[in-house]
């Protein structure tokens, strides 16, 4: 339930914080990618070197790299993460959740996550049971976080009573019950396209496209997030995924069209995000052309992938694609949804600011084969999957 997952762990100032590099491990065992966000005072009590041995990450703990200068942008964290667990939370952290009170990296994440954030506090009973940490963990569960109830024993004070830390196996299980009801295409294989293709020319030369490849990575990991077994058959770009997903590099359309026919065939769900290019240069030349004045490169068609798929779509197989639109945008849409036996098709007009290539943001209408249109505001491309994965959700068969 947990492979895949982007985890973000946030580690605050508790003599509990040694648990905390069990949890990783046992997140990590899981197939879970975790991030570790600690607090100034966390790292009093485990040092960021033993987490990041686990996480194979660097740990985050300030706004800034000391000696670079580098940024660490919380809200990217924020959008990565498909879950936030502070784990310990401290009695001080669980307060400044509560009222916003944003002075270190952990809470600015806190702030920014989208995910759903499960906090599990750790301190000494009295302090527990004090009104005020009582209102502040009932404002954090109002604001729709899980609280984690600690369990009742031996306290590093000498004490007894409420306020352990709950057991690492506890939290793991506890967010595994949490995501196996969230697994909405769990048991489905989904087959996602993305990033431009390059069409070559000669062996330095190619016809390419601006495609990022942002939008169909984020479907990709939208879907898998959701129990989906995802592959992703990617054109060349600068992304990766996550190891739960099983992505499939290639350069040209016909590499592209090949792979998604014979993975079509198993496949639930297919979306065509890739902006394939439509031609190809007829001739490649396998020694770099010379320059010698004007020179016509003759192009051929290329496949159209998602067509091809249309041709061959089961009754039980649901197909979408992408249309990328300049003029009489919704009419053009519909007219490759029908040509191409499509579904459903997400329509990306060229006329909205911070939509389609090159931006984090995008600005969908998405069109059914019905000839019903959902429109959408401008959103991160994050989101926008989330979007496309509840409205796939509306059709599953
Ligand atoms: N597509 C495809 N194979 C192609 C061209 C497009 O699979 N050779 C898919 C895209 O992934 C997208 C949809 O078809 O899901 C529409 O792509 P788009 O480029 O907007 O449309 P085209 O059919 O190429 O039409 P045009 O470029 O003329 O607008």
């Amino acid at each position: 339930m947990l492979k895949g997952k982007h985890i973000i762990l946030g580690i605050t100032g508790s003599i509990a914080a040694y648990k905390a590099a069990y949890l990783t491990r046992l997140l990590i065992k899981k197939g879970a990618e975790v991030q570790i966000v600690i607090t100034p005072a966390g790292k009093e009590f485990i040092t960021p070197v033993t987490l990041s041995a686990l996480t194979g990450k660097p740990v985050v703990s300030e706004f800034f790299t000391a000696n670079s200068g580098e940024w660490h942008s919380h809200v990217d964290l924020g959008l990565w993460a498909d879950a936030m667990i502070v784990a310990p939370a401290t009695a001080s952290t669980i307060a400044k959740m509560a009222n916003g009170v944003a002075d270190n990296m952990l809470i600015t994440t806190y702030l920014s996550a989208k995910a759903p954030v499960f906090v599990a506090p750790a301190m000494d009973l009295d302090m527990y049971k004090h009104p005020s940490t009582q209102a502040n963990l009932k404002k954090l569960q109002s604001y729709g976080n899980y609280i984690i109830e600690p369990a009742s024993g031996f306290l590093a004070s000498g004490l007894e009573g409420k306020g352990r830390m709950e057991e690492p196996e506890k939290i793991v299980e506890y967010l595994e019950q949490f995501f196996s009801k969230g697994a909405l295409f769990a048991g489905k294989r989904v087959m996602v396209t993305a990033g431009p293709t390059y069409e070559k020319i000669d062996p330095v030369r190619f016809i390419g496209n601006y495609s990022s490849g942002k939008m169909g990575y984020a479907i990709a990991e939208a879907f898998a997030s959701q129990g989906a077994e995802v592959t992703l058959i990617s054109g060349p770009v600068n992304l990766s995924c996550s190891s739960a997903i099983e992505r499939i590099d290639v350069k040209s359309a016909k590499e592209m069209c090949a792979v998604a026919m014979s993975k079509f065939e198993t496949s639930d769900i297919a979306i065509m995000c890739a902006a394939v290019a439509d031609y190809a240069p007829k001739e490649y030349s396998t020694s770099k052309i010379k320059r010698h004045g004007e020179m016509t490169v003759e192009l051929v068609p290329n496949p159209d992938i998602a067509a091809t798929l249309g041709a061959v779509k089961k009754e039980n197989q649901i197909l979408a694609g992408f249309a990328l639109e300049s003029d009489d945008e919704e009419s053009n849409a519909t007219l490759k949804l029908q040509k191409k036996n499509l579904d459903f098709i997400v329509l990306n007009s060229l006329a909205d600011k911070g939509a389609c290539f090159g931006y984090d943001t995008n600005k969908i209408t998405i069109i059914s084969k019905n000839g019903e249109k959902e429109s959408y505001p401008l959103k991160n491309k994050k989101e926008v999957a989330q979007d496309i994965v509840a409205y796939t959700l509306k059709l599953k068969k």
